[in-house]
Order: structure tokens, then sequence, then C-alpha cells
């Protein structure tokens, strides 16, 4: 059985920081670490302004709904019945529970705290070398009982494991972006990953929440990409290359896909989302490996971008323009 007190969260940004976000709010203490004091400070400001959203969006939900209904519906409800919504839909963030998580999310510029962890979570850049090298010094600095995993979309977990002196406790749990609304997390068990750890960490996951869900772990087997992006990252290329061929705009082909195929967003808003980086990194590192059949044709729009730096959301210019 898996006891965590404390976590470790090594990477702060995009997935890292709602990473330790959750953990926080599910009770636990974090240490946040990240590459400088610069860059942890920025995880830590997104953080406050995420909680402060999940406040907002609590508090208003019930007045929306409310609107919804009157407007979109066309029914006129009397005031019990907004009571029963309101009743239904009181917000269960407020400021008092969101400054308690937020306290107990340490940033760390050492790997000193890392010491009394019992799970530390990565999700530094999507680069093996990168990976190999970290888990090699979270093996040394943290204790030999605590489980060290990875939030690699693609990469290989076994691989991660072979410098460590604990391959048994070194597996994947690959959150979904943005994990503080989408409850999925892969679970990856490496090669020599053991059974118990693998029920254990299945098990933690099932007792926490995002903000919305109960978090959904499920058992998923090293390949490249694991489940999700293989299935994603297919349709994905066949959209870049639909678009590459002339056949529809990029704003058509987003609205084709919501409306027709009912996705909540379009490929390329995803995209923008997910990370150009993040893509070109998952793309890579999936035809790197054998065994990542890729469905469709490569197309070279992902590298171009990467190239130029467009990065999507986090950096205010990707397929869209978000400055
Ligand atoms: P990001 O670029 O937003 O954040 C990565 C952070 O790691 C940066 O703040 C960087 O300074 C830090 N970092 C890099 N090397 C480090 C090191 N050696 N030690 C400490 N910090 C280091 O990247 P993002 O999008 O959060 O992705 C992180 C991981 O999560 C990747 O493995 C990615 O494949 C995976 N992932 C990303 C998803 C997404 O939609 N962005 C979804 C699911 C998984």
């Amino acid at each position: 059985m898996l006891y965590v007190r404390r976590a470790g969260v090594v990477g702060s940004g995009v997935m890292g920081s709602q990473i330790a976000e959750i953990l926080a709010l599910n009770g636990f203490e974090v240490y946040l670490k990240d590459i400088s004091k610069e860059i942890i400070d920025r995880g830590i400001a997104n953080i406050r302004e995420d909680l402060e959203g999940l406040v907002k969006f609590h508090k208003t939900k019930a007045d929306k709904e409310i609107s919804r209904i009157q407007e979109q519906d066309g029914l006129a409800l009397s005031e019990v019945q907004k009571l029963a919504i309101r009743s239904k839909l009181r917000p269960s963030y407020d400021e008092k529970r969101i400054d308690e998580a937020f306290a107990r999310i340490h940033p760390s510029e050492s790997y000193e705290p890392f010491k009394e962890v019992d799970l530390v979570i990565e999700a530094i850049v999507e680069d093996i070398e990168e990976k190999k090298k970290l888990f090699k010094e979270l093996d040394q600095v943290t204790s030999t009982q605590a489980i060290l995993a990875s939030n690699t979309s693609t990469l290989s977990i076994t691989e991660m494991a072979a410098g460590t002196k604990r391959r048994e406790k070194v597996i994947g749990t690959h959150f979904f972006n943005p994990p503080i609304t989408l409850p999925l997390v892969e679970v990856i068990p490496g090669l020599e990953t053991s059974e118990d750890v693998i029920t254990d960490v299945l098990d933690f996951l099932s007792t926490l929440r995002n903000h919305r869900y109960p978090l959904v772990p499920i058992r998923v087997k090293e390949v490249p990409g694991f489940l999700v992006n293989r299935i994603l990252g297919a349709m994905l290329n066949e959209s870049f290359a639909l678009y590459e061929q002339g056949v529809a705009s990029m704003r058509d082909i987003d609205i084709a896909m919501k409306a027709g195929a009912g996705m909540p967003m379009g490929p390329f808003e995803l995209s923008d989302l997910v990370g150009i980086d993040v893509l070109y990194h998952v793309d890579e590192s999936i035809r790197r490996m054998e065994g990542g059949i890729i469905v469709s044709k490569p197309t070279q729009i992902i590298k171009k971008m990467y190239y130029s730096g467009r990065y999507g959301r986090k950096n205010g210019k990707g397929f869209y323009n978000y400055s």
C-alpha cells in the first residue's frame, strides 16, 4: 500500500504545475522543482491564477446554468427551481480551500526536500537524455522507498529506469492536458516495474480528484506513444495533411471535427493547447522507436513550426495567434 504524505514534482511548466496543483488540492505537501527560480516563480504564479480561476468557475457555475436553461432552452425558471440548481451546483471551491492548497506547494530550487518525499512525478522536457539524467539524479536524492514516475507522452519508462537502482519502482503516470479538468491517467509499467508498485500507483491515483472528476487511471502497456496519443496522433497527422493539401482551411477543419465528430476542440486548437514543441518531440520519439506505427503520412508542418518557435498557446503563437 502506497502511503504518500509528501510528493515531489519536477518541471513547473504546463503539466508539472497542474499536477502539483492536483496533489495539493488533494491534501498532499508538494515540492515543486525546476531549473531556475524565475521559471519556478512563473509556475507558482500560474498555479495561483489557475486556483483563483477555479473559485470563479465554481462560484458562477449555477448562474451560468440558469442563464443557459433560460436563454438557450427558452424556459422561465421559478425561484424554487433556481434555488434547486444553486443547491445542486453549490461551489466546491472557495478562497479558503485554494489558499490552503496553495500553501501546500513549496517551490524548491534544490533537491534537498526530495529526501522526504514518497512519490516524485517528473514533467520536464520530452527528451530521453534529459529524463535519463533526471532519473539517475532522483535515484540518488530520494529515499529508496520513493516511487519515481514520469509524465512522458511517449518515451520508454524502461529506458528511464535503467540508470536507477530501483527499476521496480519506476513507472509512467501520463496525465492529459489540462489535468485539472481531464481525469484520465495512463499508468505505464516499465519492463521491471513490480506488480505491487503498479497496483499501488493505480490505487493511489484512484483516490485523487481534479476539480471536476475523480481521476481515472488505466493500465497501458509500454509502447511508443502509449494509447491515447497513438490514436490522437493519427488523427492530428491526417488533419495536418488535409490542410497542407488545401482540402479545407484550418478553421474549417476545426469546425468540422467539432460540429461533425463531436470533439470539444478542433485538431489545430488542440495542437496549440498541447504545444507544438510537445507534438514535435512526441512525433520524433514515436518514429524513433520500433513499433511506433504512424497510420497517416508524416507532415512537415509541425517541424517547421517547431523550428520557427511557434509553440502554441504557451508563447502566444501556434496555428492561431493568441497575442
Ligand atoms: P513545458 O515546456 O511546459 O515544461 C517543462 C518544464 O520542465 C520547463 O519549465 C523546464 O524549465 C523544466 N525542465 C526542463 N529540464 C529540467 C530539469 N532537468 N530539471 C527540472 N526542470 C526541468 O512542458 P510540458 O508541456 O509541461 O510537458 C512536460 C512533460 O509532460 C513532457 O514529458 C510532455 O511530453 C508531457 N506531457 C505534456 C502534455 C501537454 O499537453 N503539454 C500532455 C501530457 C504529457
